[in-house]
């Protein structure tokens, strides 16, 4: 750890959340345990070909039996925040009409336990676990899901919300309409742009519809949505693959910002896909809703060229030699961390931003005293926190940032060879062992608070 990093993050305010984040399927296992439904994720891993290795979150990380050691990790870490996401088919198992008390129960018992260490409980109500139930009568792409998901939000909100007052909505709903409906990559699986058009929109809207709800219960109630956002840049200044950026920027921010700031959809988009969107008078105002904060999910740039023989947005990633990449085969450019945080304040005027996840995967090794020096997460992890200081001292509202992830967990499509824990899991015995990036992570949220304490006095 350098010393410089620490001065950097003097930047960030006394009150700042030093977070981690995790995903319920991707951790919990316990699918059919106290009553919970399956969901879309199930059935796609249980499609043969689809998760590699054919891997599934049957049992994942235990968390689901494990999540006081889990907790007692997080101590160990010293962190403030734990963004963790809530099941749906935990809680309403066929995604409407009956609540099943003990799938609330798991998550009460986590808050309190939470709230007990001194950690401050930060649930993402949809981490795109759908119910399958709902799947079956036709899932995102369906109006009745924006609705059903706004029941569901009331229903966890008076569960929780006389002790959580942080929410985040959904995560990361490019994902679920574009590469869940578009490119068939993650559950449900679908190839279809009218579908995957459809689905964006009722993301949206039950967007809005889980504000309102989550605002009715918790009058107090912090509120924000997570969003994945990338810088798209042309591959060459060719006007055709400087096009295709702004489409890629269309496709991957503006599509999912714009609606959310009052600014409707953005109309090059819009004739980019060609699918007429299902406005009811009310819905825009209802997904414009004013939000306590954005939550910024950031791992790599993008960079592009012109496609017109590919699917929406027509522009294609082209690799860039030279530039490191993770495991992912992400590129490790952390100053489009710091841009997209900067655009996010200049350009839309958010008041308050979260970095709700940023994180790497590399193959780590275990060494012969069994612990894991894995200095390549290590360094990811500071560049992207010296480019939120950075971030800060150029007036972006910064709030907190959340690790990806506390554990080494399910990564969806890639199933468990990829891992980006904080702390190693060794899935043949669930025996969890804290990397030098955790212990890294740790020493550095101790120097910012000691520091900013000392400011405070
Ligand atoms: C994000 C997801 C998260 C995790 C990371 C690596 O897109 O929100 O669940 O898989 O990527």
């Amino acid at each position: 750890m350098t010393e410089h990093l620490v001065d950097d993050l003097a930047a960030f305010p006394a009150d700042f959340l030093w977070g981690v984040a995790t995903a319920a399927y991707q951790i919990e296992g316990g699918v059919r345990e106290d009553g919970r439904g399956p969901s879309i994720w199930d059935t796609y891993c249980h499609t043969p070909g689809k998760v590699a290795n054919g891997d599934t979150g049957d049992v994942a990380c235990d968390h689901y039996h494990r999540w006081r050691e889990d907790i007692a990790l997080m101590r160990e870490l010293g962190v403030t925040a734990y963004r963790f996401s809530i099941a749906w088919p935990r809680v309403v198992p066929l995604g409407d009409g009956e609540v099943n008390r003990a799938g609330l129960d798991f998550y009460d018992r986590l808050v309190d336990a939470l709230l007990d260490a001194g950690i401050t409980p930060f649930p993402t109500l949809y981490h795109w676990d759908l119910p399958q139930a709902l799947q079956d009568r036709g899932g995102w792409p369906s109006r009745q899901t924006a609705e059903r998901f706004g029941e569901y939000a009331a229903v966890v909100a008076g569960a929780l919300g006389d002790r959580v007052r942080d929410w985040a909505t959904l995560n990361e709903p490019f994902c679920t309409a574009w590469i869940g409906h578009l490119q068939g990559q993650m559950a449900p699986g679908l190839a279809d742009l009218t579908a995957a058009v459809r689905a964006s929109y009722h993301l949206h809207l039950g967007h809005g519809r889980a504000v309102a709800a989550i605002r009715a219960a918790v009058p107090d109630a912090r509120v924000g949505i997570v969003t994945n956002l990338s810088p798209y840049e042309p591959a060459t200044d060719r006007e055709a693959d400087r096009a295709a950026a702004v489409r890629a920027d269309g496709h991957g921010n503006r599509w999912w910002l714009d609606p959310l700031h009052g600014r409707g959809y953005p109309p090059d988009m819009v004739e980019v896909y060609g699918v007429e969107l299902p406005v009811r008078q009310g819905d825009l105002a209802a997904i414009a809703a004013p939000l306590d904060w954005l939550g910024l999910n950031y791992y790599f740039r993008v960079v592009v060229a012109d496609d017109p023989t590919g699917q929406a947005p027509y522009a294609r990633p082209v690799y860039q030699p030279g530039v490191p990449r993770t495991a992912m085969d992400w590129e490790v450019y952390p100053g489009g961390l710091e841009a997209m945080l900067v655009r996010l304040t200049q350009e839309y005027g958010a008041r308050r931003v979260l970095v709700t996840e940023n994180g790497a995967a590399y193959p780590d090794t275990v060494g012969p005293d069994g612990q894991v020096d894995d200095p390549e997460r290590t360094a990811y992890l500071a560049a992207h926190l010296a480019a939120c200081a950075r971030a800060v001292r150029r007036g972006v509202p910064l709030g907190g940032y959340f690790a990806w992830s506390l554990l080494d967990n399910f990564e969806w499509g890639y199933g468990y060879e990829k891992r980006f824990g904080l702390v190693r899991v060794d899935y043949a015995t669930q025996s969890r062992t804290v990397k030098a990036s955790g212990r890294q992570y740790a020493k550095l949220i101790a120097a910012h608070q000691r520091r900013t304490r000392g400011a405070l006095r």
